[in-house]
């Protein structure tokens, strides 16, 4: 059975992550699965956003345990282990976090690696890789900091406690919550949204809201000034433009 699954609808793309009885862990296979998947829909230019989900129970319950238990140091710093996710950072089509039940350790940080976190009243989050002798490895002591602050970082990577989605929400990790029965539906709705508007300009969105977590606020606005005024090189410009003034919808050619 494979450890993804890959569907689509119109322009939007939906990963399911398919270890339900391992709650999803993501072992090795499911990591290269997950990052080859994204990459090609990634290139494909009639996917305009993309959703990555798991089951109700759980997004992802963290790296898998048994996998790892027996690595030395030698194994997982020759195989540079985890590595192979840090291309999820440079996806230009937006993606889209659905998550329902569990998202610990390596799952907060899929979930976080998404430009958009939404999540299920049943969501639960945390970094307890410290309980297993551990720390974050896919980021999750430099992203979750980022988005919820040290205070609330600190806590969940030096306790393991999770976090409930309420919390998760008010931390700003989440950017909606939703009933657990409409979680895929909403997530769906969202992804088409986007994947609607034009998909250079939604990428050059995304490129700009990712540079302010890289750069200082001059050089953050110089960029975006800069890429403002690139949109006008592209035909969707002058189509969402019009079609606000001839008071229709916009149709978007991608160009
Ligand atoms: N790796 C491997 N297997 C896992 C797993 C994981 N991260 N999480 C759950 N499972 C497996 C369990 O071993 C169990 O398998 P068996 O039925 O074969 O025993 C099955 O999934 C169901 O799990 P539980 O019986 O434990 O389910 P529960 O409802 O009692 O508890 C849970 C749920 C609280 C999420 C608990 O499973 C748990 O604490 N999981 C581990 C969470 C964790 O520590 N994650 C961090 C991993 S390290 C990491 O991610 C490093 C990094 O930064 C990348």
């Amino acid at each position: 059975m494979a450890s993804i699954m890959v569907e689509r609808s119109g322009r939007v793309a939906l990963l399911t992550l398919n270890r339900p009885k391992a709650l999803n862990a993501l072992n090795l296979a499911v990591m290269q699965e997950t990052v080859a998947a994204l990459r090609e829909l990634d290139r494909d230019p009639s996917v305009g956003a993309i959703v990555i989900t798991g089951s109700e129970k759980a997004f992802a319950a963290g790296a898998d345990i048994k996998e790892m238990a027996p690595k030395t140091f030698a194994d997982v710093f020759l195989e540079d282990w985890f590595a192979a996710w840090d291309q999820l950072a440079q996806l230009r089509t937006p993606t889209i976090a659905a998550v329902s039940g569990y998202a610990l350790g390596g799952g907060c940080e899929l979930a976080m690696l998404c430009d958009i976190l939404i999540a299920s009243d049943t969501a639960k989050f945390g970094q307890p890789e410290i309980k297993l002798g551990v720390i974050p490895g896919i980021g999750g002591s430099q992203r979750l900091t980022r988005a919820v602050g040290k205070a609330k970082a600190m806590d969940l990577c030096l306790t393991g406690r999770f976090m409930d989605v309420d919390e998760a929400e008010r931390a700003g990790l989440v950017s909606r919550v939703v009933p657990v029965d409409q979680l895929r539906d909403v997530a769906l709705e969202v992804a088409k949204t986007i994947a609607d508007m034009s998909l250079p300009i939604a990428m050059m969105a995304k490129e700009a809201v990712n540079r302010s977590f890289e750069t200082t606020l001059s050089e953050g606005v110089r960029f975006e000034r800069r890429v403002f005024h690139s949109t006008f090189a592209t035909d969707d410009q002058k189509e969402g433009m019009a079609a606000f003034i001839e008071k229709r919808k916009p149709l978007f050619s991608h160009r």
